[in-house]
């Protein structure tokens, strides 16, 4: 089994960091490629995940040729021929942000098979938003073996209206729209800086994105899409994670190119808690002594409010900033299991429902901890830099979902830490 090892205490993260692009950007950028029945796309920046290469046999499994070039962090689509429309459950079933295939290929085929994604750890995870919508623009859905099958010889302009700003369900109606007759309105959509690089790429491709990053899309149809090149866009919730890092290890590390705008929601309750946050040329410095910080009120919202994916990470520094401070979790209903295993770590905590309440500044200690999803995985990591002792976090495919050289990172800035039992 591979495991992580820290050990912790001691550790006052310094230096600088860089990173990748945003794995919930290439995702859906991905699924775009699929509409572009002319010439190649490029996607330059990519991050080296195991989400990326499982959104690449999706995508494959379609019939489209895709090329990582690893070295490079370049992917290369080339979708001009015929298209299967099915994405079957085998790789759907590995990744349920693949959903998002849903649109392009209903768009490009005028019919689209994907299984249904299920549950997950963090949260039940519906996907009515996105039916709702596609049916709004004519689709025709069907739901059987598990499978969802959307029809619509030709998609039609609609105005949507979310009931909730869905990230998925924006990114798949927006694609789908670009190919529909007429003009599509969606509004409440989710602004997150992943969607508006997402209307960028569909531009270059041909397509008339207009209000990305605003509540209310416009998407005019067009006839067909092409190829096109573009960068992914930085990873907001990476570069906020080693800011998270710094500010709890009383430590001092500039996260290179990392973007102010999309932290912005973050960088408000560090300067709020007392951490100094300085934008540079080079990025974000960030730079606290931990016994300063005060006790500060978090609740967590769709962009530009906290981000969710965020909140484990930020518990962690709350468990260390003397007081109590407060995490109220508003996007899934299931995202505070990593405060049970950090509760195993001396972590005093009381959890009502969407609310935690966190004692911090109390004693830790290492433990053997295990990571119960992606962002958990980073907080466990986190907290064990400040415990005493030796911390072991298992289950680490959640890691490698989300954070290249997560571990090589860390031990860069100075933390003792080592992964062990690999191939
Ligand atoms: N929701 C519905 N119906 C829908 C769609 C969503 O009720 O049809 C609800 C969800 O159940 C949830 C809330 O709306 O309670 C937010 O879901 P959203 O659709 O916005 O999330 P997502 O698109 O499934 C993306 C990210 C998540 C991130 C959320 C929120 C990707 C690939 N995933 O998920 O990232 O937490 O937005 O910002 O972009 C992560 O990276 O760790 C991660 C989980």
């Amino acid at each position: 089994m591979e495991q992580i090892i820290i050990d912790g205490g001691q550790t006052r993260l310094q230096g600088e960091v860089t990173i990748e692009g945003a794995k919930n950007a290439v995702l859906p950028l991905l699924a775009a490629t699929i509409l572009a029945k002319d010439g190649q796309t490029t996607l330059r920046h990519v991050p080296i995940l195991s989400d990326v290469f499982v959104m690449n046999d999706v995508v494959r499994g379609l019939g489209i040729t895709v090329d990582f070039n690893q070295e490079q962090n370049e992917i290369t689509v080339d979708a001009t021929n015929f298209i299967d429309h099915t994405a079957p459950y085998e790789y759907v079933s590995r990744m349920r942000a693949s959903i998002v295939v849903l649109g392009p290929i209903l768009a490009r085929c005028g019919e689209a098979v994907v299984s249904m994604p299920g549950g997950c750890s963090i949260g039940s995870r519906p996907i009515d938003l996105h039916l709702k919508g596609l049916e709004a623009m004519g689709a025709e859905i069907t739901q059987f073996g598990g499978d969802i099958t959307a029809k619509a010889a030709k998609l039609k302009g609609a105005n949507i209206y979310l009931d909730f700003p869905s990230v998925g369900a924006t990114q798949n109606l927006m694609m789908a729209a670009t190919l529909a007759e007429g003009k599509t309105v969606i509004e409440n959509a989710a602004r997150e800086p992943e969607i508006v690089n997402l209307a960028v790429l569909l531009n270059k491709m041909g397509a008339d994105v207009r209000g990305a990053g605003t509540e209310t899309l416009t998407i005019i149809g067009v006839k067909r899409l092409h190829g096109a090149e573009h960068d992914v866009v930085q990873d907001r919730i990476e570069a906020g994670t080693f800011m998270v890092a710094a500010a709890m290890t009383s430590g001092d590390v500039l996260v290179k190119d990392a973007i102010w705008e999309h932290n912005r929601p973050l960088i408000s309750k560090l300067l709020e808690m007392g951490v100094e946050v300085t934008e540079e040329a080079g990025g974000i410095r960030v730079r606290s002594t931990v016994q300063n910080l005060k006790p500060v009120s978090v609740k967590t919202l769709p962009h530009p409010g906290f981000p969710t994916d965020m909140q484990a990470q930020f518990t962690a520094l709350m468990a260390v900033v003397k007081g109590e401070s407060s995490m109220i979790e508003t996007v899934f209903e299931n995202r505070f299991q990593h405060l049970e295993e950090m509760r195993r770590m001396g972590l005093h905590t009381e959890i009502l429902r969407d609310t935690a309440l966190i004692h911090g500044g109390g004693n830790l200690q290492g433990a053997k901890v295990m990571s119960t999803d992606l962002r958990a995985s980073a907080a466990l990591i986190l907290t064990g830099l400040v415990a005493q002792g030796q911390t072991t976090v298992t289950k680490l495919e959640h890691l490698d979902r989300g954070y290249y050289q997560f571990h090589e990172k860390l031990a860069g800035l100075g933390a003792s830490i080592r992964r062990e039992g690999g191939a």
